[in-house]
C-alpha cells in the first residue's frame, strides 16, 4: 500500500493559499488537505509528506504539522502506516473498527455509525475538566448551563432562535420520547405515528398508554400531505411523533410545504409535535437543506423537537436533548426523577469538547454514508435487480422493497448464515411491512459486502423453501 506519494513541494501547490485568519494554523491546514482528500486531488492511499518536510516547505513549526496531520487521523482521513508514514484515506472505506460484528454475528440489526476517531482525545480532556464541576454538581437533571448554552447556540446557527432555558440535557434521544410520552400521554390518548417508524418510539408511546394512528411514509414519495393534514384534524391526537429529516427507516425527508401544513393542522387540534431530529445532521447529498424543524412554524404550534449526539458521534455516548418552550422544560425535569437522576457530568463535558468539531464530524461521516451507501447501491443492484431499492440522500438507512412478502423468512435465514438483520415488520404495526428490509449504510465496505453475501445465500435458501400462508397473512395492516 501506499506506493504512491505526494511531495512537500506537490502538496503546497495543491494547498495554494491554505491559511485562514479566522482560525488557529493547524485547523486551516488540516481543513485544506481534508477538502484535498475528499475531492479527489489528493488520492486515497496516497503517502503524505514527512511532517518535517511539509512544514520546512510550508513555513510553519513543526508542531502545526503535527497537529494538523494528527487532527486528519481522528476523523480518519489519515492512517499511520508501519515504514509509509501518514497515509490519505477516506473515512468509513477501510474495514475500520469491526463494531458490526458482535458475538460470532455481523449486526446489521442497529444501523448505527462507529465512534469517532476523536473521542478518546474528548473524553481525556473532558476528565481533565471534571475536577472543577465536582462542587457543584451532581445530580443533574437539566444539563450543564454551558452545555445547554453550546446546544442552543447549534439551534442559532441553523436558524432557529433558542435560549439555553429551552433546553434539557437527556441521557439520549430514547430517553427524550420516553420522558416526552410518559409526561404528555395519558392511557388511551390518540398518538400519530409515521408507519413504517423507529421501533423503541413506537414502544416508548405504547407503554405510555397511547392508541397510535399510523400515517404512511414510503421511500419513494415520503408523506402524503393531504393524508397527514386529514389525520390530524379528524383524529385530533394529543401528541404526533415525526422524523422529518431522514425518517428512519425509509430515509425520506419532508419537504418544507409538508412541514408548513404539519404545524397549522396541529396548532388547529393542540397537537404536540415531538420532532425526532436525531438523523437530521447525517446529509449526504439532500438537494435541499431546511432549517431545524421548528423554524418552520409561523403559527404556534407546540413543537418539542428530540436531538442526540448519538448517530453522529456515536451511540456509546448517551447524551441528547430536548428543545422547547420554559414551561414544558420544567414540566419535564420535574417528571424525570422517577426514571433517573440525571446526566452523568463526565458524558457531558465530553460532548462539550465534540461540539466545536461538529462540521469536520459531520463531512467526514458524510464521506462515510456516501462510500457505503453507493456499494450497497451498487451491490444490490447487481444481485438483486428485482428488488426496489430506493437511492436514500442521507440517513442511516436504506428500506428495500423486496416484492415477496418475506422479510421475518430472510432475516431468520440470515441469522444461520451469521448476520442479525430487521425485518420489515420491527417497524410496523401488527406485522405490516413484509415486503421490506432495512439495511444500513452505516457499517464500512468490507462489514456490507459480507453482509450482502449473507444475505444472498440466505435469499436462495428461502427461495427453495415455500413461503408459508402465515407470511402472505401477516402483510395485512
Ligand atoms: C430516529 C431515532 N431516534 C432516536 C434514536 C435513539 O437515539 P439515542 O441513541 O440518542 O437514544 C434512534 C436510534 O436509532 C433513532 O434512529
Amino acid at each position: 500500500m501506499a506506493d504512491v506519494h505526494i511531495t512537500a513541494r506537490a502538496l503546497s501547490a495543491l494547498l495554494g493559499p491554505w491559511r485562514n485568519d479566522d482560525a488557529v494554523a493547524y485547523r486551516s491546514l488540516a481543513d485544506r488537505v481534508r477538502l484535498l482528500i475528499l475531492d479527489g486531488r489528493i488520492p486515497a492511499d496516497t503517502r503524505l509528506p514527512a511532517e518535517r518536510d511539509l512544514a520546512e516547505r510550508l513555513n510553519v513549526s513543526r508542531t502545526t504539522v503535527t497537529a494538523a496531520y494528527r487532527e486528519l487521523r481522528d476523523n480518519g482521513f489519515l492512517e499511520s502506516v508501519r515504514g509509509s508514514g501518514s497515509v490519505a484515506q477516506l473515512p468509513g472505506t477501510r474495514p475500520g473498527p469491526d463494531i458490526a460484528r458482535r458475538s460470532g454475528y455481523l449486526d446489521f440489526s442497529k444501523a448505527a455509525l462507529p465512534a469517532i476517531g476523536a473521542i478518546t482525545g474528548a473524553a481525556t480532556r473532558a476528565a481533565e475538566r471534571l475536577p472543577r464541576y465536582l462542587d457543584d454538581f451532581d445530580y443533574d437533571t437539566i444539563g450543564l448551563p454551558e452545555l445547554r448554552a453550546a446546544i442552543a447556540d447549534r439551534y442559532i446557527e441553523a436558524g432557529l432562535p433558542t435560549s439555553p432555558d429551552e433546553i434539557m440535557v437527556t441521557l439520549g434521544a430514547q430517553h427524550a420520547i420516553g420522558l416526552i410520552a410518559r409526561t404528555h400521554l395519558s392511557r388511551g390518548d390518540r398518538a400519530v405515528i409515521e408507519h413504517p417508524t423507529y421501533p423503541h418510539a413506537h414502544d416508548a408511546l405504547r407503554s405510555a398508554g397511547a392508541r397510535l394512528v399510523p400515517i404512511p411514509v414510503t421511500a419513494e414519495n415520503g408523506w402524503d400531505a393531504a393524508d397527514l393534514e386529514y389525520t390530524l384534524d379528524n383524529s385530533s391526537p394529543t401528541l404526533a411523533y415525526l422524523m422529518p429529516d431522514f425518517h428512519n427507516p425509509t430515509g425520506a425527508s419532508m419537504p418544507l410545504d409538508t412541514r408548513r401544513r404539519v404545524c397549522r393542522a396541529a396548532a388547529r387540534q393542540g397537537t404536540v409535535l415531538v420532532i425526532d431530529e436525531t438523523t437530521r445532521d447525517l446529509d449526504i447529498d439532500r438537494p435541499e437543506s431546511f432549517p431545524p424543524f421548528a423554524a418552520t412554524d409561523d403559527v404556534g404550534a407546540k413543537i418539542i423537537t428530540v436531538g442526540s449526539v448519538g448517530k453522529t458521534v456515536w451511540g456509546g455516548i448517551r447524551l441528547g436533548w430536548i428543545r422547547a418552550d420554559r414551561g414544558v422544560i420544567r414540566k419535564l425535569v420535574a417528571a424525570r426523577s422517577i426514571g433517573d437522576l440525571g446526566t452523568p457530568i463526565l458524558e457531558q463535558l465530553t460532548v462539550l469538547e465534540v461540539l466545536p468539531e461538529m462540521p469536520s464530524i459531520l463531512e467526514s461521516r458524510r464521506a462515510q454514508l456516501r462510500a457505503t451507501r453507493d456499494r450497497l447501491e451498487e451491490l444490490l443492484g447487481e444481485r438483486y435487480p428485482y428488488w426496489e431499492v430506493p437511492h436514500v440522500n442521507g440517513g442511516l438507512s436504506t428500506w428495500v422493497n423486496l416484492g415477496v412478502p418475506v422479510s421475518s423468512q430472510l432475516a431468520l435465514a440470515a441469522r444461520n448464515q451469521g448476520l442479525l438483520i430487521a425485518s420489515g415488520p420491527r417497524f410496523g404495526i401488527d406485522g405490516a411491512f413484509e415486503r421490506f428490509i432495512r439495511i444500513p449504510i452505516t457499517y464500512g465496505l468490507a462489514d456490507t459486502e459480507q453482509a450482502i453475501d449473507a444475505l444472498a445465500v440466505a435469499w436462495q435458501s428461502i427461495l427453495r423453501a415455500p413461503v408459508p400462508d402465515s407470511a402472505l397473512l401477516a402483510e395485512v395492516v
